[in-house]
């Protein structure tokens, strides 16, 4: 062969690579309104960026009539890209070649790309989209995910990971993505379960669709296994790329910072009036975070689970940033099990990738309840104490109402090396609330008094008065500086940069043993 037909014969090999598992295939793909492995790719990555690995990788399996399905590339495509003009590394299933199924060659693909993104220190995406373990392979197959999750622990902490599903996800396969920081769900299309309907029939005898059992709104709502739930596969992968937007590549870099117009002086005298007179009322947190970040903007991370609190990023002044925030407009804001895990997990990915984490508190305490204790609202409310105290990096606090109790000590206290810890005056920082409070330190004396109702009233009244105010702690020294609320966005901003540089450690130990 002369050079061109050299390159001729190249081309061939790599159009005929391209259509995965033919065009029939990627017909049906199309018709069930899925987008190809490699379309999925072409959205996510900055235009022309992909280059790709193990094009013409081919499985080794001879059984069960596989030497004639042989397909080049075999069941996901791999390679590396641009996000925003920063490396990614990607893997995309291939649903057209034999339904995306891992086989060992696929394995020693994905694996290929894992070790790539965290030698050289960028991000690692999966689009998931597959049926699971090649069953024609057998243990092959499951040695390949073996491989895989060895690898996700690994980079777990060291890059970022990051899952999207766009198709079935099912069997051990969910554990891939279960190890990575984040899980984006297709509303309609992707489903994550370890056995399907008709096993579970056979198991508990329950009847349950797909979508009930495994779909992305579930698990968006109330398994808590992913983070969003998209409403198309080019809006999750939107999601995916401003996800990147406020993360660095690797553990050794600090968040990326932008330009910023938004002014860092800029006030929010809504804020001075948006905590209602009443106690015992809500209002939205939310508004809160708006209110100071740049722009309003707000990337949210598991909206739906656990509202009672709010987990996202946003950036001050350009700086990313890690927001948690209690949410008095659902269980006023309680901390229950599943909200403590939601925010721990945040606040640990925070610290991992160098995220500075700034809390808005407003927090009546922990629920209580024999669901919750039975549930194990110990061992769960200790993961986000645990993963406070154990953070270090900059961590700055504004209690905006309510700080009551062990939730006053969980949510950034200066106890727990908080950096910088604001209070706004209606602050209300006690063991408990006013009325429990009174209640056990004057239930006796209160049955004995002539009017029982107005005698607790009162002890209630000066219970609040006395020390349900900031001014208590703030004559500690637990709180830096009583501040106006409408100045939230400036002192944030100032404390920030105060903090760019900030170092702390923990003692050297093989790693910590947080409570499971
Ligand atoms: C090999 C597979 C496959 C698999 C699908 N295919 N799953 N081939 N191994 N696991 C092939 C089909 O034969 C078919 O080939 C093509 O992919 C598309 O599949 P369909 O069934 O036509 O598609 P659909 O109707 O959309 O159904 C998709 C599906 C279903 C729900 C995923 O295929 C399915 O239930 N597959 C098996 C799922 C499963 O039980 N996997 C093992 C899980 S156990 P053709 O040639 O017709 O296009 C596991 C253990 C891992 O994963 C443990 C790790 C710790």
């Amino acid at each position: 062969m002369n050079t061109n037909d050299q390159l001729d014969h190249l081309k061939t090999l790599r159009a005929e690579a391209k259509l995965g598992g033919g065009q029939a295939r990627i017909d049906k793909q199309h018709a069930k309104g899925a987008m190809t492995a490699r379309e999925r790719i072409d959205l996510l990555l900055d235009k022309g960026s992909f280059e790709e690995f193990d094009m013409f990788k081919t499985h080794r399996c001879t059984d069960f009539g596989m030497e004639k399905q042989v397909f080049p590339g075999d069941g996901v495509v791999t390679g590396h890209g641009t996000v925003d003009g920063r490396i990614v590394y990607v893997y995309a299933q291939d649903f057209t070649v034999l339904g995306g199924s891992l086989s060992e060659t696929v394995s020693e693909k994905i694996c290929k790309i894992l070790d790539h993104g965290m030698k050289n220190g960028a991000p690692v995406i999966g689009l998931n989209d597959s049926g699971g373990a090649r069953i024609q392979e057998g243990i092959e197959s499951l040695a390949g995910y073996s491989e895989i999750f060895q690898r996700n622990v690994m980079a777990s902490g060291v890059v970022p990971q990051i899952s999207t599903i766009f198709g079935p996800c099912a069997g051990g396969a969910v554990y891939s993505p279960a190890l990575t920081d984040f899980i984006v769900m297709v509303q309609n299309q992707s489903y994550m379960f370890l056995t399907g309907p008709k096993v579970v029939k056979s198991v508990t005898h329950e009847d349950v669709t797909t979508e009930a059992l495994g779909g992305a709104e579930m698990h968006a709502s109330r398994s808590g296994v992913s983070d969003y739930a998209a409403s198309s596969g080019a809006e999750a992968v939107e999601y995916v790329r401003k996800l990147l937007s406020f993360l660095p590549q690797n553990n050794m870099e600090n968040p990326p910072s932008i330009p910023c117009e938004d002014p860092k002086t800029r006030e929010a005298a809504e804020l001075n009036a948006i905590v209602p007179d009443n106690p015992n009322a809500a209002y939205d947190m939310m508004e809160v975070i708006l209110q100071t970040v740049d722009n309003r903007d707000f990337h949210e991370v598991k909206e739906k689970f656990a509202p009672n609190i709010i987990v996202g990023f946003a950036r001050y002044n350009g700086m990313s940033v890690g927001i948690v925030a209690n949410q008095p407009k659902y269980l006023s804001g309680v901390l229950d099990i599943d909200s403590s895990v939601k925010g721990a997990r945040f606040v640990r990915f925070c610290d991992c990738f160098n995220i500075p984490v700034v809390t808005f508190v407003d927090v009546p305490g922990f629920l209580p309840g024999t669901a919750q204790e039975y549930g194990g609202v110990i061992r769960n409310g200790a993961k986000i104490l645990y993963a406070y105290a154990e953070a270090t990096v900059p961590k700055v606090t504004v209690i905006t109402r309510k700080a009551y109790g062990g939730a006053y000590c969980v949510m950034s206290s200066k106890h727990l090396r908080g950096d910088m810890n604001y209070a706004w005056p209606s602050a209300e920082i006690a063991v408990m609330g006013a009325k429990g409070a009174s209640g056990v330190l004057y239930g006796r004396a209160a049955a004995k008094a002539e009017d029982p109702a107005a005698f607790l009233a009162q002890k209630e009244k000066e219970y609040q008065d006395k020390v349900a105010n900031p001014y208590v702690a703030a004559q500690r020294g637990y709180i830096d500086d009583i501040i106006e609320p409408a100045r939230t966005r400036t002192r944030i901003i100032k404390a920030l940069g105060l903090l760019q540089n900030k170092r702390d450690t923990n003692p050297m130990k093989k790693h910590g043993n947080i409570p499971l």
